[in-house]
């Protein structure tokens, strides 16, 4: 997900191009604003945290993108993309690393676990809205 920040800021074709260039497929996207309700049930492993409500303030403060993203390995590849949570300690090269200084304002957002991304793809997308299809560069080496 390209955060509202990260949209604010003219970086949508960044994300994607980052992602599109390391070979993931993006199989499904949209931009949305999200409603509370959704932010909530997104981030509800955090709702006991202290930054829980700015984070919902913020994600619902403006259109944000989501994506869904195959690939091999594409959940730690993704997170790998993105940097450390908190863009300080981001790597350079990373979409935080590159883009951010703030943990509020990171830019980005991935899901962190297979059961995670079932359960935020769900969240996010109808099935009828996951594309099907081959990247002409696919080769499966796994
Ligand atoms: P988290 O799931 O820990 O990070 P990630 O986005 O890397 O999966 O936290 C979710 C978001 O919450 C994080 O991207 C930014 C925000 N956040 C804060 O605002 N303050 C904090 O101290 C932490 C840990 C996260
Ligand atoms: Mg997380």
């Amino acid at each position: 997900m390209v955060k509202p920040d990260g949209v604010q800021r003219g970086l949508i074709g960044e994300v994607i191009s980052r992602i599109e260039k390391r070979g993931l497929k993006i199989v499904a996207l949209k931009m949305n604003v999200i409603s509370e309700d959704t932010a909530k049930e997104h981030y509800a492993e955090h709702a006991a945290k202290p930054f829980f409500s700015g984070l919902v303030e913020f994600i619902t403060s403006g259109p944000s993108v989501s994506m869904v993203v195959e690939g091999k390995d594409a959940i730690r590849v993704m997170r790998a993309i993105n940097g450390a949570t908190n863009p300080v300690d981001a790597a350079p090269g990373t979409i935080r690393g590159d883009f951010a200084l703030d943990v509020g304002r990171n830019v980005v957002h991935a899901s962190d676990s297979p059961d995670a991304a079932a359960r935020e793809i769900a969240i996010h997308f109808k099935d009828s809205e996951i594309g099907k299809y081959s990247r002409i560069d696919e080769v499966c080496l796994y």
